[in-house]
């Protein structure tokens, strides 16, 4: 199974991606690839920058990238309630190639943030638009309070109860 991982976030230390890593670890016999986004950074979408470049290459071989993927694993970051900037950006420019962004993968959404709410409101926020997007949403998980949670010497979960929703989780991809 081809797997590919990545955090709906910009951040070099991201939280998300440590997590993504680690739930991509977790999957037994995967050829996992852990995308970074920073290498598909673009203008900030405008129609006047689209009709200007079209598809620009980086958000075509992002879409080539969801397309060689078997499943896909997606740690979302939170910022004001929402998906980040960056994320936010990639995704818009994908949705102007095909609505279709995530055509029909198997995936996995988790999302984490340093407190109690785990970045939950995003993380509903894209499981309830999925559908519009082609997304195949096996299992989604919030961790909350990220540091109190996730070891971040072992760079692995150290609560035994959310380590199981995880496991049950990517069992469904
Ligand atoms: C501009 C900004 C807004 C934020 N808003 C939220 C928020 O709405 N909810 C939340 O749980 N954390 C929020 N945070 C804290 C992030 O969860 C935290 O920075 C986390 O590390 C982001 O994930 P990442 O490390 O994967 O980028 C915010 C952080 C920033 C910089």
């Amino acid at each position: 199974m081809k797997l590919l991982a990545f955090a709906a976030s910009s951040s070099t230390k991201s939280i998300n991606k440590q997590l993504a890593t680690y739930a991509a670890s977790l999957v037994d016999g995967a050829d996992v690839e852990i995308l970074d986004i920073n290498q598909y950074e673009m203008p900030i979408y405008s129609q006047d920058r689209e009709e200007e470049l079209g598809h620009p290459e980086l958000a075509q071989k992002f879409f080539a990238k969801i397309g060689e993927a078997d499943a896909i694993i997606i740690s979302f970051a939170e910022h004001n309630g929402s998906y980040t900037a960056a994320y936010k950006n990639l995704f818009d420019w994908t949705s102007r190639i095909d609505m279709k962004v995530f055509q029909n993968k198997p995936m996995v959404l988790l999302a984490t943030s340093p407190g109690p709410g785990g970045a939950a409101t995003v993380l509903a926020a894209a499981e309830g638009s999925a559908p519009y997007f082609a997304a195949d949403v096996k299992a989604t998980l919030s961790i909350p309070s990220f540091f109190d949670n996730f070891d971040m010497e072992t760079q692995a979960l150290r609560n035994p109860e959310l380590e199981d929703k995880l496991r049950s989780a990517l069992a469904q991809l």
